[in-house]
């Protein structure tokens, strides 16, 4: 054990954010979502080309304020992949909503399209598309697919700020809405935090309105809508200015991180899956491996951490489902995600692939 602990994630923040945090405070600022939040969502909706963005307090969040502003009722259907962090899931829940788990696809570890057509009923309303780890299919084809199948479109673009679709067109910016998360492990954090965005006026309004307790209007208290708090903060907003500055040297980092491992795991017991570096910024370093829990004590003993990819949704104990998704059984029981943090150095991918080749011979 040479080098200290390496996490297989961390936020980076630099001096920026601090003078920035210090000089908002100096300068009177309430903190509450205001004047920053503003800029922070112009910032993001010209980044991914969308006309709003709306912030809101997690990622989680955005999907249900999706869900309710698009008017899903209690009962209806969402098509959702089994492989994806919970909260796609339990967004739809939290408003009784009734997620159908599909299997994925294996070239990209998405939603499985042909399983989702399969399993579309009369209560379907929605496919949450997860472009997982930055991924995705071709996002006209799934828009396509939604429109021929009557589907609204809400895309789970939590992984994916600074991956792209064929077209050049930023994913989240296809569906109905699409949603960015901001939490401690993404691209950019700021703290928590999500974003929504959308090119449809009325339902930025409607998510505008429910995300501020249903006001008429900013300031007042006159409510025609139900409503609730989910809104961001400038304190937030503030951070998240100076960290939209660092992100497109981050994306290009992330595109040489992944080319780099995989050029040095280049070994027929360690599958990456194909990655198109040109569109996608991989927000992890994924491989699938046959002995992952022995890899995952080998590289602990050398100081760097690695963590499972998601268990099935199917498999989870509030659900434990009966039902088979081969596909993916067979990527969440080998999946491993390699440190991946912003702050990585090359020595350092050097060495700890280093240290996965001489266990692996
Ligand atoms: C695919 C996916 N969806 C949703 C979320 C939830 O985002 P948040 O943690 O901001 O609520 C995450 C967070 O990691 C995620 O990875």
């Amino acid at each position: 054990m040479t080098q200290t602990f390496i996490p297989q994630m961390e936020p980076v923040y630099g001096e920026e954010e601090k003078l920035a945090l210090i000089q908002y405070l100096n300068e009177g600022g309430w903190g509450t979502e205001f004047n920053k939040t503003l800029e922070f969502e112009n910032k993001v909706a010209k980044f991914t080309n969308v006309k709003y963005a709306i912030a809101t307090n997690n990622g989680t969040i955005s999907l249900t304020l999706s869900m309710l502003s698009l008017g899903l009722k209690p009962g209806d259907e969402v098509l959702i992949p089994n492989l994806t962090m919970i909260a796609t899931y339990t967004s739809a829940l939290m408003i009784g909503l009734k997620p159908i788990l599909v299997d994925i696809d294996p070239t990209n570890l998405c939603i499985n399209i042909e399983e989702a057509r399969r399993k579309i009923g009369k209560k379907t309303k929605a496919l949450v598309y997860v472009s997982l780890n930055g991924r995705s299919h071709d996002m006209n084809m799934v828009k396509d697919f939604c429109i021929d199948n009557n589907l609204f479109l809400i895309e789970d673009a939590a992984q994916s700020l600074g991956s792209y679709n064929f077209d050049k067109k930023h994913l989240g910016s296809f569906g109905d809405f699409g949603s960015l998360s901001f939490s401690t492990p993404k691209i950019i954090s700021t703290g928590q935090g999500g974003m929504i965005l959308t090119n449809d006026e009325d339902l930025a309004h409607k998510v505008r309105k429910l995300k501020n307790f249903g006001r008429i209007e900013g300031g007042n208290d006159y409510h025609d809508s139900v409503g609730y708090n989910f809104k961001f903060t400038d304190f937030q907003a503030v951070i998240g200015i100076e960290q939209m500055k660092k992100l497109p040297n981050r994306i290009k980092w992330k595109k040489e991180m992944y080319e780099l491992y995989e050029e040095l795991l280049n070994h027929k017991f360690v599958e990456f899956i194909h990655t198109d570096l040109k569109r996608t910024s991989p927000w992890f370093i994924d491989i699938y491996i046959s002995e992952r829990s022995k890899l995952m004590k080998i590289l602990k003993t050398n100081n760097y951490g690695s963590r499972p990819i998601y268990p099935p949704i199917s498999s989870q104990p509030i659900l434990n489902l009966n039902e088979k998704f081969p596909v993916t059984e067979k990527y969440s029981n080998r999946g491993l995600w390699l440190p991946s943090s912003s702050s990585l150095t090359e020595d350092d991918i050097i060495a700890l692939s280093n240290c996965i080749n001489e266990w692996i011979r």
